[in-house]
């Protein structure tokens, strides 16, 4: 078999089969065929597509080419989470204590953030002595104990997406959704769990912009995982706007912590919620009504706030110096006051990402440091009406330099106009899962 042949297969439509995928993805890997190949392959992809028994094969073969995490031991209430990230997306730290709490075993794996989104990692990292890299003891050890662990993802998962992402990165082939589907789910496949729940963020923060790309990935990458065998249902949640109020990574630990403990903003509760409904369902065979109903009481009546807390602190985690460090908190702030009287009409959530990442709080290249404590409070979102000079926004960072220009960003995110706006839907729609 040779390279160039498949990619003139695929510069002409026609669909390469299980063993060309498979031949491609471990030449690539190896590094046998050179990236230049894969760059011409990828963007006829880009440009032809790929048929789903195509995407499945590309997949199996990536999640392949790495290790692999077997957690068959654990038994079949395995169940992972996916979000396509997002700006405040904190919800892994409320939804995975509350899934656990109720019987479902999270073993994850997550990311780090880059750009104007996230990653759980980091947020974790911003709890004293938390660990995140774990031997696959430990890590095994803490699914079979706690019933809930976030370790950081293993450098050898999906070496070949890892390869691939980084070549897609500069040759303009990422926005693809086979591309996308089969680079998440390869990951999502080695991990293990039988069960994934997939968080498709849709709107100005996210990757997806419109609901029908966002549907399109959803049911995609649905296919695929249900192609090898698991059960995965996808949420299209709206990223129109920051969820929550907290971006940033200790913010958003404490924004998380409140509303495990029955306060914080409702539009987190209620995405948090009906991910963990949709968790507790693939991995207990709850209907939708039963799951939402104990995940609701999981959550009020502190079961989710305590295993939260058995969590963190079987990860090394010392949620009382955190919680003691943010009361006594030498940071400097800034108010962002509204530069006119109205309703905000819009918030460019990529926008406030940006501005939260000037602070310190994300990277804008792979080894950037964070400042764990920098970030942004919205007092104001959507729909709210302002009055010109009330404060919108606080911004906070160790080193106050920055703070123009994040100020600046956050400003040009806002638009403020006559009309209150229509409220949006928190949640688009669910696409496969227990209906
Ligand atoms: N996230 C991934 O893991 N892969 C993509 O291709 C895009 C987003």
């Amino acid at each position: 078999m040779r390279a160039v042949d498949l990619i003139e297969k695929k510069k002409r439509g026609l669909e390469l089969t299980a063993e060309e995928l498979t031949f491609l993805v471990q030449g690539f890997t190896n590094g046998e065929i050179p990236d230049y190949q894969l760059s011409a392959w990828a963007m006829a992809v880009y440009f032809k597509g790929m048929t789903a028994a195509e995407t499945a094969a590309l997949t199996l073969a990536m999640a392949q080419s790495g290790d692999q995490v077997d957690l068959s031991s654990l038994g079949d209430k395995t169940v992972d989470k996916h979000s396509t990230g997002g700006v405040g997306d904190k919800t892994t730290l409320i939804v995975a204590p509350i899934v656990a709490s109720l019987g479902g075993i999270v073993a994850k794996m997550s990311g780090r953030g880059l750009g104007h989104t996230g990653g759980t990692v980091d947020k974790l990292e911003s709890i004293p002595g938390y660990q995140t890299e774990l031997t696959s003891e430990q890590f095994m050890c803490l699914s079979k104990e706690v019933g809930l662990v976030v370790a950081g993802q293993s450098g050898n998962l999906a070496p070949a997406d890892k390869k691939l992402y980084a070549l897609r990165d500069v040759t303009a082939t990422v926005d693809s959704i086979p591309l996308i589907a089969s680079s998440i789910m390869s990951k999502k496949l080695a991990a293990g769990a039988k069960s994934i729940v997939l968080d498709v963020k849709c709107g100005s923060g996210a990757f997806m912009k419109n609901a029908e790309d966002a549907a399109a990935l959803a049911e995609e990458m649905v296919a695929i995982g249900e192609n090898c065998g698991r059960s995965v249902s996808a949420l299209i949640t709206n990223m129109d706007r920051p969820l929550g109020n907290a971006v940033g990574n200790a913010l958003e630990v404490e924004e998380a912590l409140a509303v495990l403990q029955g306060e914080g903003p409702k539009d987190l509760k209620e995405v948090c919620l009906t991910l963990a409904s949709e968790m507790l369902s693939l991995c207990n065979g709850w209907s939708g009504d039963e799951a939402m109903q104990k995940a609701t009481a999981a959550l009020s009546d502190g079961t989710a706030f305590a295993k939260m807390k058995e969590w963190i602190a079987c990860q090394g985690g010392d949620l009382d110096t955190f919680l003691k460090n943010r009361s006594a908190l030498k940071i400097h702030s800034m108010e962002v006051l509204a530069p006119a009287s109205g309703y905000i009409t819009q918030m460019d959530a990529e926008g406030i990402g940006v501005s939260a990442m000037l602070l310190g709080a994300g990277r804008a290249a792979k080894n950037d440091c964070l400042d764990y404590d920098a970030g942004i409070i919205l007092v104001k979102k959507t729909g709210d009406r302002i009055e010109e000079g009330e404060p919108i926004a606080r911004l906070f960072a160790k080193d106050p330099h920055p703070f123009t220009a994040a100020k600046k960003r956050f400003l040009s995110a806002i638009t403020i106009g006559e009309g209150q706006p229509a409220a949006q839907p928190l949640i688009y729609r669910k696409i496969g899962g227990i209906k």
